[in-house]
């Protein structure tokens, strides 16, 4: 059940009850903790049968100081849901123990694709807080027309901006076409005009091996800032692949090079973690009565 939107997004918390109350959640679920996961509206956390008490008292807790927020407890199980911004700001609150989930987009439709192995090399690498997803379905989606970005989307860009939404951040790879980014990509790109990608934290690999598909990425960061996302530097790169370099699985084996897009997923996940600090600090300084 969604919270009802006339109850403020507020914590009645003194600042340094909620120091306490913070470092309460932390101990529980730095001994406790078993599973996280998310919901609809939020997240479900399940701890050790034995600290499901400790749970329940941490739960009633919250239902007096942040009465917007849902908590539905079921033993050692706890769901907190809320409606409209109240999901962001759960999420924020139990950022530390959630993974940072990275959305990974080819830019190229081409079976054997250096970018396209590029990004299932991505989906491949074991990086610590950090899950991966590839976007499958570029070469679904619609040729972009503003008339079109209305109620009743198509459903391959209602499964585009689903999966936007589920991401914390999104990486992108893509190939340069004379010159420029490649049709069918900036068609995507396109429909993340409407919504999608708006203060995202975003990064690329240009994996170029050739003429260094400069132009490419520099109209890639042209519509990356219009569409008002947070492009993080410090995680894009240019690590070129070779056709050679991709093994018959399509994903690149060399460690020089799996180290390199280790580093990027990396980097992107820290800079979603540092946001999502900043908001929950920012929450505490704005919101505490
Ligand atoms: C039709 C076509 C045009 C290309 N034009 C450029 C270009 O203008 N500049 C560039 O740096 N690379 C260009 N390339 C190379 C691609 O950017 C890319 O490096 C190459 O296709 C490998 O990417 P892929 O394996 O993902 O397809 C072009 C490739 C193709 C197929």
């Amino acid at each position: 059940m969604a919270a009802s939107p006339t109850i403020p997004i507020a914590c009645s918390l003194t600042a340094e009850d909620l120091q306490d109350r913070e470092g309460a959640w932390r101990k529980l679920l730095g001994t406790s903790l078993v599973e996280v996961q998310r919901v609809p509206g939020g997240i479900r956390l399940s701890v050790h049968r034995e600290s499901a008490r400790a749970l329940g008292t941490l739960v009633a807790l919250e239902q007096e100081c942040c009465p917007w927020m849902q908590s539905l407890l079921d033993g050692p199980t706890v769901t907190f849901t809320a409606s409209g911004d109240g999901e962001a700001a759960i999420l924020d609150m139990f950022a530390e123990v959630l993974d940072c989930r990275i959305l990974l987009i080819s830019g190229s439709l081409r079976i054997g694709s250096t970018n396209s192995a590029t990004v299932r090399t991505a989906a491949s690498v074991i990086v610590a807080g950090v899950s991966t997803e590839i976007f499958e379905g570029m070469g679904e989606l619609p040729h972009f027309n503003p008339d079109d970005d209305i109620e009743a989307l198509h459903p391959a860009v209602t499964h585009l901006r689903t999966r936007l939404a589920a991401a914390d951040a999104v990486l992108f790879c893509t190939p340069e076409y004379a010159g420029a980014l490649p049709g069918s990509f900036k068609n995507l790109l396109d429909w993340t005009v409407g919504g999608g990608t708006y203060d995202k934290s975003v990064a690329w690999i240009n994996a170029s091996a050739g003429s260094g598909a400069v132009d490419a990425h520099a109209s890639l960061r042209t519509v990356l800032e219009r569409t008002g996302t947070d492009i993080v530097d410090a995680a894009c790169a240019h690590i070129p692949v070779t056709r050679q370099a991709v093994g018959t699985d399509g994903v690149i084996e060399e460690a020089v090079i799996r180290g390199r897009i280790e580093d990027v997923l990396g980097a992107l996940a820290e800079r979603v973690r540092e946001r999502r600090a900043a908001r929950v600090a920012q929450k505490v300084a704005t919101t505490v009565v």
